[in-house]
């Protein structure tokens, strides 16, 4: 089986990562480093695998993600459909194991939600946490991420098994918010701490 990263961006006061099966704001810078960090390969030829959860597959409305091999767990009997990078597995192993005879594979990411996170955390082949963090910043117009209203949540990072590697602070604007809130939020500003973890060598 192969090694695998997993990368999620969540409210830092309380790591909410989810709202009614969907993601509870939409943060461009966010999601454009979450593309680019699981579509880009060092080789151009090879490509990286998303593994997730069937709810977060179904929030995507069952669409697999371009130009990356997608893994969908499922306790459910689905048909793999190599011809749009799509198949299925009953556990995260047997994701893994997917990935392992695939060819030209260079990076597995676990992409969520909740409950495939809260299993992959405490993997052994768990080897990196690529986090975004979103929090209020200084400003006047700084978005109230707290206000949202959230269902599910990324567990604690243990820093007995996992290692802070890197760790720094960015600003964004939020153009968009899909939440309870009614109104699209325009030019408004939040904090994104940025950081990496590496699973401890014991
Ligand atoms: N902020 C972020 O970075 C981020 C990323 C992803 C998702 N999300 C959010 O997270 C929420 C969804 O999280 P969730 O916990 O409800 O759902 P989920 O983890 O996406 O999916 C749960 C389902 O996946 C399958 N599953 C999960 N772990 C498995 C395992 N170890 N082995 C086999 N099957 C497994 C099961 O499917 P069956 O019931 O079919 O057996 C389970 O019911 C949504 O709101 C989504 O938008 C946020």
């Amino acid at each position: 089986m192969r090694p695998f990263t997993i990368i999620v961006g969540y409210r830092a006061s309380d790591r909410a990562i989810g709202a009614n099966g969907t993601l509870p704001w939409k943060i461009p810078k966010d999601m454009a480093f979450f593309r680019r960090m699981t579509t880009h390969t060092d080789i151009a030829s090879n490509k990286n695998v998303v593994i997730m959860g069937r709810s977060t597959f179904e929030s995507m409305n069952c669409q697999p993600l371009a130009g990356r091999i997608n893994v969908v767990c499922t306790s459910m009997d689905m048909l793999d459909m190599p011809d749009v990078n799509l198949f299925f597995a009953k556990s995260l192993e047997e994701a893994l194991e997917k990935c392992h005879k695939m060819v030209a594979i260079e990076k597995v990411f676990v992409i969520g939600g909740e409950q495939l996170y809260r299993y992959a955390i405490q993997h052994p082949l768990c080897e990196e946490l690529i986090i975004n963090e979103f929090s209020k910043c200084a400003r006047a117009n700084s978005f109230d991420l707290d206000a949202i209203k959230c269902d599910a949540f990324f567990p604690e990072v243990n820093e007995d098994k996992y290692e802070l590697i890197l760790d720094y602070n960015n600003i964004d604007s939020i153009s968009e918010i899909r939440s309870s809130l009614q109104e699209s939020e325009e030019g408004m500003f939040i904090k994104i701490r940025y950081k990496k973890y590496y699973r401890k060598t014991v």
